[in-house]
């Protein structure tokens, strides 16, 4: 099979050029009906929302035209097997654990991961046990496992079925995890790697090594975060020594993915592949120097510093440019200012904003910059805040299994008085989507100060529009 070819995307055109009749699902019968308002920008894209029709295979048991792509996916990514997701990572993540995890096994979870990460453990009714990470003395941002942490953990839970590794962060950062997936692996632990933001990494030397080229077990991308893909769009790899598991994965997604698969995300995936595959050396090259002037050029407002990334233990993706407040001006009152000049960033956190550049070169970068410097230019510059370093156990585990909360009654109380109660709910900020406080977590000081203090700063909260009406803790007998 040529690798720079479609396949399913030419099934799909072979399908559209037969001047077909739809007497099926969807409704919008081939874009023919649609809302008057959307009509005229959807009708083209809505050609190819078709369905499991002859010749277009079946996501959940593909012989076809998405067999085919997805293998040229695998190739692409040097894994066994590669599925395509129209659920996002956090279809990847339920699939992954619940494949590879038994209720009541011991799974090794790095504490910062996605709340999708979170949820898979539950469902699967697993035990987790929190691996905290670094966190880089300069963000405070959480970078990675420590092999130390890692080894601890295991020598009190040789037990240990899985480890669950996040790589690289949000930010695009990552401790290199050869260490862990090695050792994991002389151990007989699966290694799972939830590489959402590294999709791209398979491209060129320029990126951080991917997971899957280190040894790990499965490992779950969202194409759509970095690659030219539509929303939703995502991969799971399997590597080539753990093709058995291909059978329980298949079902599992059987499970989690919708049985009307979206043809435009499927057709997406094929084209982001094949985009993936067609950038040279050169072009990398030329995008990467793009980023660079990018980062001089953001580098000469003063109210800002470019985080440059200086620990050499670090894996650093060159197409997240994260910026720092050298202003009043916390991280999220930074992204809106920009928001108002139409610079829609990815994330803020208290001190920090953060941009996703994607795979083509940028243009009109300096007309923009001193806009932003112009409108920036009313605050002073302070001395930027240092993080608060982390305190707490490398190695834990919840206070109350998932079981445990479920079968407990709750109540809702202001967050002071939440301090060294049960958690029976999550608490996450989003983006980044990493919770906070976990159900059956003891909540401690630090935690509800952390939630107080950005939550003021103005993060948004999933599910927690009022956190001032408190949170859920569980209520425990005398
Ligand atoms: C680390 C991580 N894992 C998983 C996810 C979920 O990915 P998706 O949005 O593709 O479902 C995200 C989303 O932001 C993420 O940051």
């Amino acid at each position: 099979m040529n690798q720079t070819s479609t396949p399913l995307i030419q099934a799909i055109q072979m399908h559209l050029n037969q001047d077909s009749t739809s007497f099926h699902v969807p409704g919008h019968k081939n874009g023919l009906v649609f809302h008057s308002g959307l009509f005229e920008d959807f009708k083209q894209v809505l050609r190819y929302d078709v369905t499991e029709l002859e010749g277009l295979d079946d996501l959940h048991s593909p012989i076809g035209p998405i067999l085919e792509a997805q293998q040229l996916a695998a190739t692409f990514y040097r894994a066994g097997h590669t599925f395509f997701l129209v659920g996002g990572s956090t279809v990847g993540n339920l699939a992954m654990v619940y494949a590879i995890c038994n209720p009541g096994d011991t799974v090794l979870v790095q504490r910062n991961a996605h709340k999708s990460v979170f949820h898979a453990l539950k469902l699967a009714n697993v035990k987790p046990i929190l691996l905290a990470p670094e966190y880089d003395k300069e963000t405070g941002h959480p970078i990675g496992v420590a092999t130390k942490t890692f080894q601890i953990a295991l020598s009190s839970y040789p037990e240990a079925k899985a480890v669950l590794l996040t790589y690289p962060n949000y930010y695009g950062v990552g401790l290199d995890p050869k260490e862990i997936i090695t050792v994991a692996k002389e151990k007989n632990l699966y290694v799972l790697v939830d590489e959402a933001h590294g999709a791209h990494f398979q491209i060129s030397d320029s990126f951080p090594p991917s997971a899957l080229s280190l040894g790990a077990d499965i490992v779950v991308q969202s194409a759509h975060k970095t690659l030219p893909s539509l929303t939703m769009g995502s991969y799971l790899h399997v590597h080539p020594n753990q093709v058995n598991k291909v059978e329980k994965l298949q079902d599992a997604l059987g499970m989690f993915q919708s049985s009307s698969p979206s043809y435009l995300i499927l057709a997406s995936l094929d084209a982001a592949r094949a985009y993936a595959e067609m950038l040279d050396k050169q072009r990398i090259i030329s995008i990467l120097a793009g980023v660079r002037t990018f980062k001089r050029e953001l580098a000469t407002i003063g109210q800002i510093e470019v985080i440059e990334w200086q620990d050499e233990r670090y894996h650093c993706d060159p197409l997240k440019v994260t910026i720092k407040s050298l202003s009043n001006l916390t991280g999220y009152q930074l992204q809106h200012i920009f928001n108002q000049q139409g610079i829609y960033t990815e994330l803020a956190d208290l001190n920090h904003v953060l941009f996703v550049l994607g795979l083509e070169e940028l243009t009109d970068i300096r007309e923009m910059i001193e806009k932003l410097a112009s409108i920036l230019s009313v605050y002073p510059v302070v001395k930027a805040k240092e993080p608060v370093p982390f305190v707490g156990e490398k190695v834990s585990s919840l206070t109350l299994s998932y079981e445990e909360v479920a079968m407990r009654s709750t109540k809702r109380v202001p967050l002071a008085k939440a301090v060294n109660q049960i958690a029976a709910e999550s608490v996450i900020p989003y983006p980044p989507g990493v919770p906070i406080l976990l159900p059956g977590e003891k909540v401690k000081k630090e935690v509800i100060n952390q939630i107080v203090e950005i939550e003021r700063a103005g993060a948004h909260f999933q599910g927690h529009q009022r956190l001032n009406e408190g949170i859920l803790i569980v209520e425990l007998e005398d």
